[in-house]
């Protein structure tokens, strides 16, 4: 018996053993037209459906329909405050204090709020530091920024670029705030990178950019969730994310919000405004007077779309069961033994290019084999029934979740690979 055919044993032993295995079937799976679970690995793209996420949105569905306007005030969870329900979880996730967080709006919404407050060009501090491969909406979201302050993204545009490897160095980072650093007034950066699955080092980014005199915004859409944060402590200026990949709270779900305790003190003229970052007590007397909520909430725009926050309450009464460091704990270990799997049955064929020493839940799998059509086994491992993600030119992102993937998972989706691979060589 080879180590590859022994594992299956092995990572039945590892689920037994497991102190958070039971989370699994607390989650809604996709499944094969036998009745049988995909081998579902995708939640850094959508994580799946906690089953808590039905009974919140029935309470609204059911609030609404007997209270009418009165849910606001008399619902089970009542709509004014219900964007509140979720600092405690946000807080706990992300390391920051409840009044530095709030749900509202999306991501990239998100982003252009807070740099509409910290995007602030000033003499010769204009320049915004992005990652040269960031996700587009980033790139687009702060093209767009420069522009509307009358600037030119060929000017003020800085890309921090990848080496060979595909991933990001702190030093060429430095070298660039070295060279530049009175020019530049913001750094946004991810916490992961989306592509690679490389953990950045935020708080180091949050570092360099402090001792260089600009701002620091974080996207941390593929860190919530998936590796330990500490944003209080690191202390960027803000950052933002999104909630439907391993905060599971569905497509579109409200977003989330972070802004340093120390810029929590402002009188309201350095953002944009809606009456819902209006202090609540002051917010019906319907004037044209601004005064701004306590804490985050004051960059809140409009009143919450309820609907799409249920599910986010409901996703974070989940982690709080189950922990984020027991959930971190057993990503590394997922993760390794997935290395372990591709390295024992895979070599020549298929490598990691996520860094193990900088990973979360991703590994972003490499087809190395140029005589395999890359696409092609990407399309048989879904008709396997695998759920990963595909990205050109040759890049399949698989990303075991804690809280619902097992051990067994991770096996299955090995062999599950070597058949795609064997599909893929006889055509
Ligand atoms: C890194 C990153 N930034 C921005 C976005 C855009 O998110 P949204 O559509 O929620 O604004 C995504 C979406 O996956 C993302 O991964």
């Amino acid at each position: 018996m080879t180590g590859f055919e022994a594992s299956r044993r092995f990572a039945q032993s590892l689920d037994a053993a497991d102190p958070l295995a039971a989370f699994r079937d607390q989650f809604n799976f996709p499944e094969d037209r036998s009745g049988r679970r995909n081998i579902y690995v995708c939640g850094n793209s959508l994580g799946l459906q906690p089953k808590l996420a039905a009974q919140y949105v029935a309470d609204v569905m059911s609030d609404w329909a007997r209270l009418g306007v009165e849910g606001h005030f008399k619902a089970k969870r009542p709509w004014l405050q219900y964007h509140r329900l979720a600092a405690d979880g946000f807080a706990s996730i992300t390391g920051a204090r409840p009044e530095e967080v709030v749900a509202m709006n999306t991501l990239t919404v998100n982003l252009h709020v807070l740099m509409a407050s910290f995007y602030r060009p000033d003499g010769k501090r204009k320049k915004i530091v992005i990652e040269s491969t960031a996700f587009p909406s980033d790139y687009y979201a702060v093209t767009s920024q420069i522009q509307l302050h009358g600037l030119d993204p060929a000017d003020c545009l800085v890309e921090w670029r990848p080496r060979d490897d595909e991933l990001l160095y702190n030093e060429d980072l430095k070298d660039i705030l070295d060279e530049q650093s009175d020019e530049i007034a913001l750094l946004l950066l991810p916490g992961v990178q989306y592509y690679t699955g490389q953990v950045l080092d935020m708080a180091e980014l949050c570092r360099l950019g402090k001792d260089a005199g600009c701002a620091v915004g974080l996207d941390l859409a593929h860190a919530v969730g998936n590796v330990e944060l500490n944003l209080h402590e690191w202390a960027p200026d803000f950052a933002a994310w999104c909630t439907y990949k391993y905060l599971n709270s569905g497509p579109g779900a409200v977003g989330g919000a972070f802004v340093h305790t120390r810029h929590l003190d402002g009188d309201g003229t350095n953002q944009l405004t809606g009456w819902w970052g209006n202090e609540e007590s002051t917010r019906f007397r319907m004037t044209r007077r601004f005064e701004p909520a306590a804490g985050a909430e004051r960059w809140q725009l409009s009143n919450p779309p309820i609907l799409a926050l249920a599910p986010v309450l409901a996703s974070l009464d989940v982690f709080e069961n189950a922990g984020m460091e027991g959930l971190r704990a057993k990503s590394v270990k997922q993760t390794q033994f997935l290395k372990f799997l591709l390295d024992d049955g895979f070599t020549g064929q298929i490598d990691s290019i996520t860094p193990m020493d900088a990973r979360g839940c991703q590994l972003s799998l490499v087809i190395t084999d140029s005589a395999l059509d890359a696409r092609g086994v990407f399309k048989s491992l879904e008709e396997l029934h695998v759920t990963g993600d595909w990205r050109e030119p040759n890049v399949i992102r698989v990303a075991p979740v804690p809280l619902y993937n097992s051990y067994e998972d991770i096996y299955e989706l090995s062999v599950r690979l070597k058949a795609a691979i064997a599909a893929n060589e006889q055509k």
